[in-house]
């Protein structure tokens, strides 16, 4: 292994979705390789693939064509289930809405992806605490989504796509709905998250979000036109 452990590579790989007759080419030979504690900003305008890469990475949609290999292991092909699990524990999501379920507490919210996983843990409210405790939201444990602010409401999100403990978090415009101070203490807890070997992939429109990152990824009709580190 040389210093720099590649995480992800893909080659060629194609997401094409059948509208009608109409054959939509969300990503059209994407070639890019991710190295350990990256922090790679996706910026690229609207329709152009980000989520679409996002969704691929993080095994949630499968490529149509092409090749990906995941830690050194191929994923191009693999089943359903070894996605799934793949998808539940090597990987923390990070969505614009948060995505957090509103009838249940802020600690359960955040401990509901070790279900998934088929690690047992022995005491999963003392791990809940403990990423709660990372993004500064431990006080408010006992609390309903709906109860916080956005910003908080995001926090947690963010605990919760620690909790199995990932190689690498994906986000998809996770400021999208702060306002800018809110914004930059999110920002400010990712680039934290780097010192501890994770790496990031964020989708953004924000020049100021992405100006947090090394690597800059611009995206067009499904291809990556830019990709520099600054
Ligand atoms: N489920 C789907 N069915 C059909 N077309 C889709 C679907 N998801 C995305 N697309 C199309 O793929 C392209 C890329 O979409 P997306 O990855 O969401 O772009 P971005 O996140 O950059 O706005 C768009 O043209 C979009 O309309
Ligand atoms: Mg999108």
């Amino acid at each position: 292994m040389t210093e720099e452990e590649t995480i992800y590579r893909l080659a060629a790989i194609r997401r094409t979705y059948l509208v009608g007759d109409e054959a939509v080419h969300a990503l059209n030979g994407v070639d890019l390789t991710i190295s350990e504690r990256e922090f790679i900003a996706v910026v690229g305008s609207s329709g152009s693939g980000k989520s679409t890469l996002m969704h691929v990475l993080g095994f949630m949609d499968s490529p149509t064509d092409g090749r990906m290999w995941f830690e050194g292991e191929e994923v191009s092909n693999i089943s359903r289930v070894h996605r799934a699990h793949l998808r539940a524990t090597r990987i923390g999501f990070i969505f614009q809405a948060f995505n957090l379920l509103p009838k249940i507490s802020v600690l359960q919210n955040v401990v509901l992806p070790l279900s998934y996983g088929r690690k047992r843990v022995a005491d999963t409210n003392e791990l809940g605490m403990q990423v709660l405790r990372r993004v500064g939201m431990e006080h408010r444990h006992m609390h309903r989504p709906g109860q916080l602010s956005g910003g908080e409401r995001q926090r947690v999100a963010i605990a919760r796509a620690l909790i199995n403990n990932p190689r690498l978090i994906l986000a998809d415009e996770p400021t999208g709905n702060l306002d800018s101070k809110n914004r930059d203490r999110i920002m400010e807890l990712f680039t934290s998250l780097l010192d501890e070997g994770i790496t990031l992939a964020v989708v953004t429109h924000d020049t100021q979000v992405a100006a947090y990152a090394q690597r800059h990824i611009n995206m067009q009709d499904g291809c990556i036109v830019e990709d520099f580190r600054q």
